[in-house]
């Protein structure tokens, strides 16, 4: 038989306090100890967890994912004191570790030399990209397991991200051998990133932090990646990303016949009432709810439409996130 079977996965209800969150964080950490996969819930999306020293249990992320070899995945730790074995950190990007961890933010760092971090994990870069999660279900399960775990978005490669445990069992369940449900993620975007590899941060991937937030405690702007091959990049921002099946049509001011509608906000484009399907992010407005709500969306209009219109989201705030996800599901896919 072996480990090369991958078993079916079981959804372990892990919501509440408790002897049931307990049990659920112990199949979980036995897991990983047996270099399975394990969906780990966080504040942001669900994570497809491997132990990140066991080359053979990462490698399994990769195959479950579809994904390619060279994109790296975020390493997630219990403390900024665990962050520190594997990254170094200059100024800025202990301010931002101080100030945000633990929760939504990624620091990409200088990777430190003799880690027991599998080169597969970090795709052989010599940065590394770590994370202090902030939901308790995710800090039980690494504290218990007692070392960094690798996890991307447990979707598959290319795909929307998962905010609830059906929607990891849809995309990587029969990979993973337990699904710890907490219900739907509670922010639904994934983590800001932000590169502190030199003199200037760079904004890798706009998330869970406005990068507003992020400006203020660093006391200067953000650097947007520049095209430049040899300075940090986010190797996992491909052009088509977070992608449905269907068209996805942006900026959307009426509804075409055929197409389904995510919507923002009270007032409803021209031809609202004909859509096939209709989401409202948050009809009072709110970007904190459209986020939350954002990922589950696409997958349901996905379901009963070809075509998704969505209408203008304001570019501010956690807007910037949505929006950044909202066009690389509108590219054309490769
Ligand atoms: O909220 C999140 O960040 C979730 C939860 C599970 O923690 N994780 C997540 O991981 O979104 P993933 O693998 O879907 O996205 C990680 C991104 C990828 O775009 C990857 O290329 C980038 O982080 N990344 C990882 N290591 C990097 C590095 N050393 N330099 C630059 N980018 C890196
Ligand atoms: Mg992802």
């Amino acid at each position: 038989m072996g480990d090369r079977n991958a078993s079916i996965s079981s959804i372990i209800d892990a919501r509440g306090a408790g002897s049931k969150r307990y049990r659920a964080v112990a199949a979980g950490v036995a897991a990983l100890r047996r270099g399975e996969l394990v969906a780990m819930p966080t504040e942001t999306v669900y994570g497809l967890a491997a132990d990140a020293c066991n080359a053979r249990a990462v490698g399994k992320v990769f195959i479950a994912k579809g994904r390619p070899r060279f994109n790296p995945l975020i390493l997630h730790v219990h403390s900024a004191h665990a962050a520190h074995d594997l990254g170094i950190f200059n100024e800025d990007a202990e301010k931002l570790a101080e100030a945000f961890w633990p929760g939504p933010l990624t620091l990409v760092l200088p990777r430190k030399a003799h880690t027991l971090v599998s080169d597969l994990a970090t795709a052989g870069l010599d940065t590394i990209a770590v994370r202090v999660p902030a939901h308790p279900v995710a800090r039980a399960l690494i504290s218990a397991f007692g070392g960094p775990l690798a996890a991307p978005s447990a979707n598959l490669s290319g795909h929307v991200s998962a905010t609830t445990a059906a929607h990891v069992a849809a995309d990587v369940g029969l990979a993973v051998s337990a699904i710890l449900d907490i219900g739907p993620a509670p922010i639904g975007l994934e983590s800001t990133i932000v590169a502190c590899t030199d003199d200037a941060p760079i904004l890798l991937r706009a998330g869970a932090i406005p990068r507003g937030e992020v400006e203020r405690v660093l006391g200067k702007p953000l650097a947007t990646p520049s095209a430049d091959p040899d300075k940090p990049r986010a190797p996992g921002m491909l052009a088509s990303h977070y992608a449905p099946q269907a068209t996805v049509r942006l900026n959307a001011t009426s509804v075409e016949p055929g197409e389904a509608l995510l919507a923002f906000g009270p007032a409803l484009p021209e031809g609202a009432e004909g859509a096939v399907a209709t989401v409202n992010l948050s009809e009072s407005g709110s970007l904190a709810e459209a986020a939350a709500g954002f990922f589950a969306a696409m997958r349901d209009l996905d379901r009963q439409a070809k075509k998704i219109a969505v209408v203008p989201i304001p570019d501010e705030g956690l807007g910037e996130a949505i929006n950044d996800r909202l066009r690389r599901a509108a590219m054309p896919k490769a």
